[in-house]
């Protein structure tokens, strides 16, 4: 089989318009789809009315799966491999913790040392309008440095923080805050990463990184914001407007993301994600 494929953007993505993902896949067919997907980044199918089981199935075929044991509160409580990232308040009535999930511009899991290879979302339910979501091609953006700034930046590592950090100790106590510090500790990645597959080099930072290894705050962030800056501009990125059904996958590798919360409130917003393990990158730092 020849895949139908829509390019999405001049930056990254297609959609695959002829696969049905209720029905079972060949071996080559799903070769054909990882092709696809180093070569653009995001692949998009649209109308695929699965159950969790097959999102689940079929993101296993991609690689092994996060049980997502570090954010226990977010896991579907019947299928770990599921993230929720919802508004549905909680069944007492609280607002769901994941509501305000990858609301600036991040690649998953880069705060561990076991970053995302891909992440899977699927959309349930949808706002009547927006609930958009923002991908920026990250080998493009680094392709596009002057040979000076990608010189400067070769052996940086940026520090990752884990957004489970930010605790409010007044309500936690302390306690619970040196345990979240511990269990979460900074990670130092690469500044340009090598893809582990395509061998090609990608800016790897994001919003969640606050200052390079052995550099101060204040040195550090004029860099990090013009990198941050340069590598989302919009030639270099796509914009997802969400429907009912929808699967995307992307590659954490190579991509940044950011959900921007370009919707009523009061509406449901439900996103469900796998989240398919990569490669070692990266080491435990100091804060
Ligand atoms: C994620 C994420 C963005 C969104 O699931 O990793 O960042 O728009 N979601 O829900
Ligand atoms: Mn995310």
């Amino acid at each position: 089989m020849t895949l139908k494929l829509r390019r999405l953007s001049n930056a990254l993505g297609a959609e695959v318009c002829d696969v049905d993902l209720t029905q079972p896949m060949s071996e080559s067919t799903f070769g054909e789809i990882y092709g696809a997907f180093l070569q653009h980044g995001i692949l998009l199918f649209r109308n695929q009315n699965i159950s969790r089981e097959q999102h689940i199935e079929f993101s296993r075929r991609f690689g092994e799966l996060d049980d997502h044991k570090s954010l226990p509160r977010d896991r579907h409580p019947d299928y770990p491999e599921l993230l929720l990232v919802t508004n549905r308040p909680n069944a007492d009535g609280t607002p769901s913790e994941s509501r305000y999930t990858g609301r600036s511009w991040h690649t998953d899991m880069s705060y561990t040392t076991q970053p995302a290879l891909g992440s899977l979302l699927r959309c349930h339910n949808l706002p009547e309008v927006g609930g958009d979501t923002l991908f920026a091609n990250m080998t493009m953006a680094y392709d596009a440095l002057s040979e000076g700034m990608k010189k400067l930046i070769a052996d940086l590592h940026g520090i990752h923080l884990s957004g489970t950090r930010k605790i409010n100790v007044a309500e936690a106590g302390e306690a619970r805050r040196n345990e979240v510090m511990k269990l979460n500790p900074p990670i130092a990645q690469p500044v340009v990463r090598v893809h582990p597959e395509t061998g090609r080099k990608a800016l790897y930072l994001g919003e969640k990184v606050k200052r390079f290894e052995s550099m101060t705050e204040e040195e550090s962030k004029p860099l990090i914001d013009y990198l941050n800056r340069h590598a989302t501009k919009p030639e270099f990125v796509y914009r997802q407007m969400w429907r009912e059904n929808d699967l995307l996958i992307w590659d954490n590798r190579c991509t940044l993301h950011q959900a921007l919360g370009d919707f009523d409130e009061t509406q449901l917003r439900h996103m469900e994600r796998t989240t398919v393990l990569g490669t070692p990158s990266g080491y435990v730092t100091a804060a």
